[in-house]
């Protein structure tokens, strides 16, 4: 792995402080480098850590009340618990590094904070970035940027639709599911 770029002490607390998920990577090196990297997505966005707990997850939602970083935390404990359930029952035919699926699942929505922008008003807004290149694209130019492992971006570059265009590891499934089954039901479900 590369060197990763050395971040400002201040967001390196206020990132642990948004994700103690963190402190679930066993590897020391892959823990720093994927906190690292949401401080490299905050030195560039218009956002601020404390922001992701004030803007709704998703724009196709009216109204949403669900934060961005509760789903975002959301997928990563919805991932991890697959992965336990997984290693009990069929470890022998599915293989997960907990280590790889954490920090994927940690990552995959890193690029959206380079697909935001606030307009005159403050309001947030998806920027011109961002309609050219979605966040699995800047998520993974992002996590390429600070030494992050090929599988690791994997998860990243494929957790969302276009992913269904290539083959995922068993990391990259459990994360896209974790994903999709926490946020299809609200956009697309049955109701009554
Ligand atoms: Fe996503």
């Amino acid at each position: 792995m590369s060197d990763s770029p050395t971040p400002g002490t201040d967001l390196v607390a206020r990132v642990e402080a948004i994700w103690p998920e963190l402190q679930w990577i066993r590897d020391p090196e892959l823990r720093r480098r994927t906190r690292d990297c949401w401080v490299l997505a905050f030195e560039r966005s218009p956002l601020e850590p404390e922001d992701l707990d004030r803007i709704p997850f998703t724009l196709h939602v009216p109204d949403c009340k669900v934060s961005f970083l509760a789903h975002k935390r959301l997928v990563v404990h919805v991932a991890r618990e697959s992965a336990l359930k997984i290693r009990e029952f069929m470890s022998a035919e599915m293989e997960v590094d907990e280590d790889v699926l954490i920090a994927g699942a940690i990552l995959a929505d890193v690029g959206k904070m380079l697909e935001y922008e606030k307009d005159e008003e403050g309001k947030t807004v998806q920027s011109r970035r961002g309609k050219y290149l979605r966040h699995p694209f800047t998520g993974v130019g992002l996590a390429m940027e600070c030494g992050l492992p090929d599988a690791v971006c994997h998860v990243v570059a494929t957790h969302a639709g276009e992913g269904n265009l290539v083959e995922r590891t068993p990391e990259a499934w459990i994360v896209h599911h974790s994903d999709f089954m926490t946020y299809e039901p609200l956009v697309a479900g049955l109701r009554f």
